[in-house]
């Protein structure tokens, strides 16, 4: 039920338009869903991070812990101890920020990853930095996204954004299918960053925990969860919030009285301790980890499924995938895998493990991989860059030439304020300008304007790696 507070409330047609604080309250009275438990011993060790299939990272006294969700619990030689962000991606692979720079943990090593000197001290990370897109890193000098070979200030009405601490992840990477970036800046302000545009959206000085979701975001300020695009706060039966974690489809919520979790709607998690874990820290797969004094609890509402070589909201140009399902405590002998919703193929399960060896992965663009047994399901979204490379020389000066260029408009030498796009460095700097522009209808201001295809051809080569 959604109330609002009504002292200085204006409300038009309904709609809460002014000094309207809305609250969302979540009574005892919403379904309620059944956790399975299997706990260890926690012998001091503190979460570092959890990948997306379920591997948890733990800094120990002797070292780096990983927990799987086989049962799997071994100390790996990973040195972590400086690390002051670590994204796993299994339990093997992690990427960390430590000493002001990225850091890649791979094949048993620690390798610095090379970023341009005037990116500055990192801080924070998202999404895979070996990866060429989707990357972002928030430094001393602001926010900066990686695509192709390039790394790329973001700036807003101009001004690059200010010196970040933290850029939110989701299931490991920056962002869902929406494309929106969560970014802290040292000023106490929450960003929420995109293509169309980056505005400071809330006060961040309270802010604890934030996860991106589907159509929105869930952020806890203290012992209070607000839900966003409308930051609406949410009062929840079982009290004061102690803990929050999420991935794109579930929220965990830990209160002084209870577990709770949000899908499309609230639900209270039965099967659980009655003390409030201190930390949670939810997976892709449909889990999360519970921290108790003594013990490290995995909670998971249904067994899970485990996608190796695909990563949630992954953004890849290879149009194939060699895919290894694995399934923890399910009974059933086969697994259907569809994309966006049409059955692709059917595998076998042997010792809880199925393969794919060269799963078509379909066209450029966002898509939904399913992959189902029995009565459970996992989904995970990733996108497809475009595969033609198109070049700036080949492909987008003859159009800048017909549609953009002359003294009047776009260079070489505008007047006004208008960008010079008559060099491959001009378009670069203002790609994301350039897309929103086209995309939006308001550029070129009149006739002539570029073709559907000549549309296509100019966002294939942004979102191509925009080579020169
Ligand atoms: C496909 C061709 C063109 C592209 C890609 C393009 C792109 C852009 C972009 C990205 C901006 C905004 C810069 C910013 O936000 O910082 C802009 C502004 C502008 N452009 Fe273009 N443009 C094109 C054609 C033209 C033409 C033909 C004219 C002149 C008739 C023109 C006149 C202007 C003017 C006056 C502005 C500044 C005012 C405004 O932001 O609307 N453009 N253009």
């Amino acid at each position: 039920m959604i109330r609002h507070e009504l002292a200085t409330c204006v409300l038009l047609g309904g709609m809460a338009v002014a000094g309207c604080e809305r609250v969302e309250q979540v009574g005892d009275d919403v379904a309620v869903e059944t956790a399975s438990l299997r706990c260890v011993p926690r012998d001091g060790a503190t979460i570092l991070g959890v990948a997306p299939n379920g591997e948890l990272w733990l800094s120990t006294a002797s070292g780096t812990r990983v927990l799987d969700l086989a049962g799997g619990d071994r100390t790996i030689a990973a040195s972590l101890g400086d690390a002051t962000h670590v994204l796993p991606w299994d339990a093997s692979t992690a990427s960390f920020v430590a000493g002001d720079a990225l850091w890649s943990w791979r094949d048993g090593a620690r390798e610095v990853v090379a970023l341009p000197e005037s990116v500055g001290a990192v801080r924070d990370l998202c999404g895979a930095p070996d990866d060429e897109h989707g990357v972002f890193v928030a430094t001393d000098r602001g926010l900066f996204e990686r695509d192709g070979r390039w790394w790329w200030q973001w700036s807003s009405g101009g001004a690059p954004l200010p010196p970040g601490q933290r850029v939110f992840s989701l299931d490991g990477a920056c962002g869902g299918r929406d494309d929106t970036v969560w970014f802290e800046a040292d000023d106490g302000e929450l960003w929420q960053v995109s293509a169309a545009s980056a505005a400071p959206v809330a006060d961040a000085r309270e802010l604890t925990d934030l996860v991106g979701r589907r159509g929105g975001v869930a952020a806890r300020f203290g012992s209070t969860l607000r839900l966003g695009p409308d930051w609406r706060d949410v009062e929840l039966a079982g009290g004061e919030v102690v803990a929050m974690s999420g991935t794109y489809r579930r929220l965990w919520v830990a209160t002084t009285a209870g577990m709770y979790s949000r899908t499309g709607a609230w639900s209270r998690i039965d099967g659980l301790p009655t003390t409030p874990p201190a930390t949670i820290a939810a997976h892709a797969a449909d889990g999360a980890w519970l921290a108790y004094d003594d013990e490290l609890c995995h909670a998971t509402i249904a067994p899970p499924i485990l996608v190796r070589g695909l990563r949630p909201f992954e953004r890849r140009r290879e149009r194939t995938v060699e895919l290894e399902l694995a399934f923890v405590d399910h009974t059933e002998t086969t697994a259907i895998v569809a994309l966006d919703g049409a059955e692709v193929a059917s595998a076998e399960i042997a010792d809880g493990v199925a393969r794919l060896p060269e799963l078509a992965l379909g066209n450029t663009g966002w898509h939904a991989l399913s992959v189902r047994t029995g009565d459970h399901e996992r989904l995970l979204d990733y996108y497809l860059l475009p595969g033609a490379s198109r070049s700036w020389a080949a492909d987008i000066e003859p159009l800048f030439q017909t549609y953009c260029a002359g003294g009047a408009c776009h260079g070489p030498a505008p007047g006004g304020n208008r960008p010079d796009l008559s060099t491959y460095e001009g378009w670069q700097a203002r790609y994301a300008q350039i897309r929103s522009r086209l995309l939006a209808g308001t550029m070129p201001p009149t006739d002539p304007r570029p073709t559907a295809a000549e549309l296509d051809a100019i966002l294939e080569w942004i979102e191509g790696g925009r080579l020169p």
